[in-house]
């Protein structure tokens, strides 16, 4: 059928106007946004195309409403335990298969229906909605602002010095409520990290048998872990005290000793390490006996007692701190001070 046999309302605007029917509109800015031409539809075109379509849909719909009549009827004309042999399913319960069958039905056909109408039926015309001005004109801005003075104004703000200065006052304190609650995060912790229990004098003492150690109970090629004298295990701190102040006790040759310093800070070749990698903070434990290697479990680590406990192999950054060790009046070991450097993880640098 040609534009010649369309009835003239069916037609598009510019088709229409083209035939003295519609006068094309001349004010809009972008003539051809870009959209294809129209091209109606047969159904637009042909009224007994469209009536074909509404008998199609209308089918549609009354089919639907006979399987929703054969969902129902299936309560009641299958038992529940009737098996059916269905190809290709096999042998199936008649009453599920009938109930899915009819519902499924049911439900694709009102889609189906609402599709084949919207698609042949429905108005199709390609609509344009157009962006409206962004920036508000000119009397929007007057009334925006005459709005404003109108209520400054009103309240009196700029009259009422007091009520405007202290307002200004309460709103700048409000948030110093919130810079209080980070005092929740606990004190600061000042140089506690720095330091331990280890002090000039504190006795070393044995983790395993919580007696003082003795140069004699050391002996070359054993590990022995020892701890500040006084600390409990019950004192509310142990865990935190423990975890800086451990020490790995070791013997060995003092002509074995490379390092100088660790030489001197020794007691007749008993020297004392932090037990806290300094890594992550992992405890070692780990010792080779003919090499001087300890090894921390966590990332492998290895630090080297014979060499001032210098890492030779793993990700930790920094030898093991030394404590500086001598013996008593009585003959035990202990401690000439605290250590030197920060124990564990090297989070800083070394001070
Ligand atoms: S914690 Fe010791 S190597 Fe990682």
């Amino acid at each position: 059928m040609s534009s010649q046999e369309i009835p003239e309302e069916n037609l598009p605007d510019e088709q229409a106007a083209a035939h003295g029917a519609v006068e094309p509109a001349h004010d809009d800015p972008f003539a051809d946004p870009g959209l294809p031409a129209h091209k109606p539809r047969i159904q637009d075109i042909d009224e007994r195309a469209a009536k074909r379509s509404e008998r199609t849909v209308a089918t549609m719909f009354l089919l639907s409403m006979l399987a929703t009549v054969g969902f129902i009827a299936s309560y009641v004309i299958f038992p529940v335990d009737k098996i059916v042999f269905i190809f290709p399913f096999g042998h199936v319960s008649a009453l599920n298969f009938s109930l899915g069958l009819t519902l499924g039905l049911a439900l694709f056909l009102i889609g189906a229906g609402a599709v084949h109408w919207a698609r042949t039926l429905m108005s199709d015309v390609e609509v344009a909605d157009d962006r409206h001005a962004i920036e508000a004109t000119p009397e929007v801005k007057a009334k925006v602002l005459s709005d404003f003075a109108d209520g400054a104004r009103e309240s009196a703000l700029g009259r009422r010095k007091l009520i405007r200065n202290t307002m200004f006052g309460a709103l700048a304190l409000v948030p110093l409520s919130g810079v209080m609650l980070l005092r929740d995060l606990g004190p600061l912790p000042e140089k506690k990290l720095r330091k331990t229990l280890w002090a000039e004098g504190k006795q070393l003492v044995n983790m395993n048998t919580m007696e003082p150690l003795r140069p004699e109970d050391v002996v070359v090629g054993s590990l022995t872990f020892a701890m500040p004298e006084g600390l409990e295990e019950h004192d509310e701190d142990f865990q935190t005290q423990i975890a800086k102040a451990a020490l790995m006790i070791i013997r060995i040759e003092p002509d074995d000793i490379k390092d100088k310093r660790e030489r001197e800070w020794a007691h007749e070749g008993i020297v004392a390490f932090s037990k806290i990698c300094t890594h992550v903070g992992c405890p070692i434990s780990l010792y080779e006996q003919q090499t001087h290697h300890v090894l921390c479990p966590c990332h492998q680590s290895t630090f080297d007692l014979s060499d001032g406990a210098r890492v030779i192999f793993g990700p930790a950054g920094h030898a093991l701190p030394q404590l500086r060790i001598g013996v008593n009046s009585e003959g035990n070991l202990q401690a000439l001070g605290d250590f030197e450097e920060p124990v564990g993880p090297a989070f800083w640098e070394r001070g």
